[in-house]
This record gives C-alpha cells, sequence and structure tokens, in this order.
C-alpha cells in the first residue's frame, strides 16, 4: 500500500522544506517516494535547487518530484463543465473572455492537484508520496464536499437527462439558461468520483497523514489549532505536529528574548495538540536548501526513525449527533470527570486538567450551540450541546 503524508500549516513557516527533506530522507533509504507540491505558489524547485516540471522527474536515487500544472487537470477533467458555464455566464450576457475566467471555482486550482494523489497511488510505482499542501488546509475542507457534491449529481443529473431528450430549445426558453447535456453530467460524475477517491485515500488512517507545520508564534498556533481540529472532525487522520525554527538554548544577546518566547509556547503546544506527539526542527544559522540542508532538516526532524512511520493513530476528537444534540468526544486517558474543567469563550473551548490546558477551536455547527452538559465515560470526555432548533424552541418553551 502506498504511504501517504501530507504537510500543511502557515505560510513561510517551512511546509516545503519539511515536505522536501521527508521525502529525501525516504528515498535516501532506500523507498521509491515522489513529492509534489498541490500550493499554487510552488517552491519545492527551490527548496531543492533543482529546477522542476509538472510531470514527475527522477532528481536523486529514489526520488521524483513534481510541480503540477493547474490548466492540466482543468484540462483533463474540467474542461467540459467549464464549457457548459462559458456557456451559461454568456447567455446571461457575460464576454466570452470574463465567463472563462468566472468559471475555475475558487480552491479548484488546488484540488485539482491534489488529483495527482491518486494517479501515484494507482500508478503502484511509488512507496511513499509526500505532499507539499496549501496553507490553511482549506482544500481539505472542500475535499470533503464531495459528499454533497454527489448529492446534486443523483438527485439533479437524471432530471437534466430527461430535460435533454424533451427537447432543450423549448425548455430552454421557459426556463431561462443553457440545459446542460449529457456529456457535462458525465463529466461531473468522472471528477467527482476522482475527487471522492482522493477523499478517500487522506482520511484513510491505515495509508494517510496530515502533520501541521508550524512556527512558534501566536497566529500560527491558533491557526494551527483551528486545522488541527478540523482535520479530526472531518476524519483527517493527523499524527505529528511539528514546529519550526525554533532559537536553540544556546542563542543568546539579541535573539535571547525570542528564544524565551518560543520556549514558554511549547509547553501549551504540546498540551493543545496532545496526543498527538510534537516535534521540533531548530533554526539553522544558514539557508537550507539544497540536498545537504534538506538532509540537516530530516536528521533534526526524524533521527533514527523512519518519516513514514505513523507516530500516533487514533482519532482524539470526534462529534456525534445524537438525536436533537450534538456530542463532541475528546478522548482523555486517565482522568476523571471531577479533574476537568470547561470554559468557553468565542470560538474556543478551554479543557482544563489540573495545571494541563487544551485549547480547542469549536466547529461552525457548534458555536452559537450552548453547552448542556458533560461527562466522562471510558476515557472519553463527552461534551453535549443543544442544537440550535432545541435552544430556540427552550427559550419559546420558557418565554
Ligand atoms: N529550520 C529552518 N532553519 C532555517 N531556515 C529555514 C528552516 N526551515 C525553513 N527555512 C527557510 O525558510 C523559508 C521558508 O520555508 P518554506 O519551506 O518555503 O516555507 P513554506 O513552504 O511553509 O512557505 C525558506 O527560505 C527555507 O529555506
Ligand atoms: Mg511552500
Amino acid at each position: 500500500m502506498t504511504r501517504i503524508l501530507l504537510y500543511t500549516g502557515k505560510g513561510g513557516v517551512g511546509k516545503t522544506s519539511i515536505a522536501a527533506a521527508s521525502a529525501l530522507l525516504s528515498a535516501d533509504r532506500g523507498n521509491r517516494t515522489i513529492v509534489l507540491s498541490t500550493d499554487i505558489a510552488h517552491s519545492l524547485g527551490d527548496a531543492f535547487d533543482t529546477k522542476l516540471g509538472p510531470e514527475p522527474a527522477e532528481i536523486a536515487p529514489n526520488l521524483w518530484a513534481q510541480e503540477p500544472d493547474v490548466y492540466f487537470n482543468i484540462g483533463r477533467y474540467w474542461k467540459t463543465i467549464q464549457a457548459y458555464m462559458t456557456d451559461l455566464f454568456s447567455w446571461r450576457g457575460l464576454d466570452a473572455v470574463m465567463a472563462e475566467e468566472m468559471t475555475v471555482l475558487p480552491g479548484m486550482d488546488e484540488l485539482g492537484n491534489l488529483l495527482w494523489i491518486a494517479d501515484h497511488v494507482e500508478s503502484g510505482k511509488y512507496d511513499l508520496i509526500v505532499v507539499d499542501a496549501a496553507p490553511t488546509g482549506e482544500t481539505l475542507r472542500l475535499l470533503s464536499l464531495p459528499e454533497a457534491s454527489r448529492w446534486w449529481v443523483d438527485r439533479i443529473a437524471p432530471i437534466g437527462r430527461r430535460v435533454s431528450r424533451l427537447g432543450r430549445p423549448v425548455i430552454e426558453r421557459m426556463i431561462g439558461v443553457p440545459v446542460p447535456r449529457d456529456e457535462v453530467f458525465v463529466a461531473a460524475e468522472r471528477l467527482l468520483d476522482r475527487l471522492d477517491l482522493v477523499h478517500r485515500l487522506l482520511a484513510d488512517p491505515e495509508q494517510s497523514s496530515i502533520r501541521l507545520v508550524l512556527a512558534l508564534e501566536q497566529l500560527a498556533i491558533v491557526e494551527a489549532r483551528r486545522s488541527f481540529t478540523y482535520f479530526h472532525l472531518f476524519g483527517y487522520p493527523s499524527d505529528l505536529v511539528i514546529c519550526n525554527r525554533v532559537m536553540p538554548d544556546t542563542v543568546d544577546g539579541y535573539f535571547a528574548g525570542l528564544r524565551d518566547t518560543q520556549q514558554a509556547y511549547l509547553p501549551r503546544v504540546r498540551d493543545d495538540f496532545a496526543p498527538v506527539p510534537v516535534r521540533t526542527v531548530p533554526f539553522f544559522d544558514r539557508e537550507v536548501i539544497g540536498a545537504a540542508g534538506l538532509r540537516e532538516i530530516g536528521q533534526a526532524l526524524f533521527g533514527k526513525d523512519d518519516p513514514a512511520d505513523f507516530f500516533y493513530r487514533g482519532r482524539p476528537y470526534r462529534i456525534r449527533t445524537e438525536g436533537a444534540r450534538h456530542v463532541l468526544e475528546v478522548a482523555l486517558p486517565f482522568t476523571s470527570r471531577e479533574e476537568v474543567s470547561l470554559a468557553r469563550e468565542g470560538d474556543e473551548l478551554v479543557i482544563s486538567v489540573g495545571t494541563w490546558r487544551r485549547t480547542l477551536v469549536l466547529p461552525r455547527a457548534l458555536v452559537d450551540s450552548p453547552t448542556t452538559g458533560a461527562k466522562m465515560d471510558d476515557g472519553i470526555l463527552r461534551i453535549e450541546f443543544s442544537t440550535r432548533a432545541t435552544a430556540r424552541k427552550k427559550e419559546a418553551d420558557h418565554g
């Protein structure tokens, strides 16, 4: 089975360097490895100090690298749909060039790049696929949408097909928009199937690990927490958090203050992401590009460990809907209910056990829902939220 590692994190934290370093270390140890960037702002070639192309190229023994071209997959999967949308927009009086611009949906370009993962898995050519992904993990959220889009295809497509047979010109005059032709539905289904496959691959805990890279600074930590919560809620397995550019203890003088700030953040970060392990990479005193620099990063991060190991298995959070309430489950082994206290502020839920605190960003659906109770059950803290509808009903009953 092909192992898949996907690195994400805020811009500039070191995703590309760490993805490249992981891939190189793995290739050095004899695994057939491909590393590709799905971030639209490619810089993988810069990290290796090599020019990369849109197709995989062997750049070292056992190592292939690729900077996919967004238009390739748009051409392959999106063209027919795009042609229809262009029709649709120009029907509405938009000029053709504008219409074409409008049809590249936001997120579509990175999603298109992620489709390569499915190709590489199917090719059977690689033991390991390393993805240098875009900053926010927003695309991973988009990727969990095919379940919703499938609804569209299942419900609307049959109607569309019937309509096409009835006589398009009549219907088009009636409803005022062009009716998509069969091939548009076929293309949409093909695209959704591929996206579905990529989603299933990345959500498979036996195959994939999503890794967060962050800097020990407020904004990067806040963003990483948010992504982390979403990965777990959407079921993307996450096995490692990496703090990059950590000032070593030996740093003194001008940077001593920054070193102390970072050291103060580190235990909080470990608590926030527990039980997923947190590793650190030092801030190197020289540029870490090219194979030599990347090997140093790889060594610092993994030492003798295999970058393709599973450093954590499990799902620390999940949400269940039980009738009129949502239950957020948090794994907290070795803890009793009496030891746990909860506090909510905005979209954050702070769970404290003694001096240990974990800040969890609540998903949108729960932000407006009042917490109605919490209990400990077999090492799992279950926090109950009433759904908005019930909250309103209660208000009405009491008001
Ligand atoms: N641990 C490190 N020490 C020193 N420089 C680093 C380290 N990690 C990354 N860099 C440098 O920081 C810059 C940004 O890193 P990069 O991997 O491109 O970040 P991202 O992909 O998250 O935007 C690059 O110039 C890279 O060489
Ligand atoms: Mg990058």
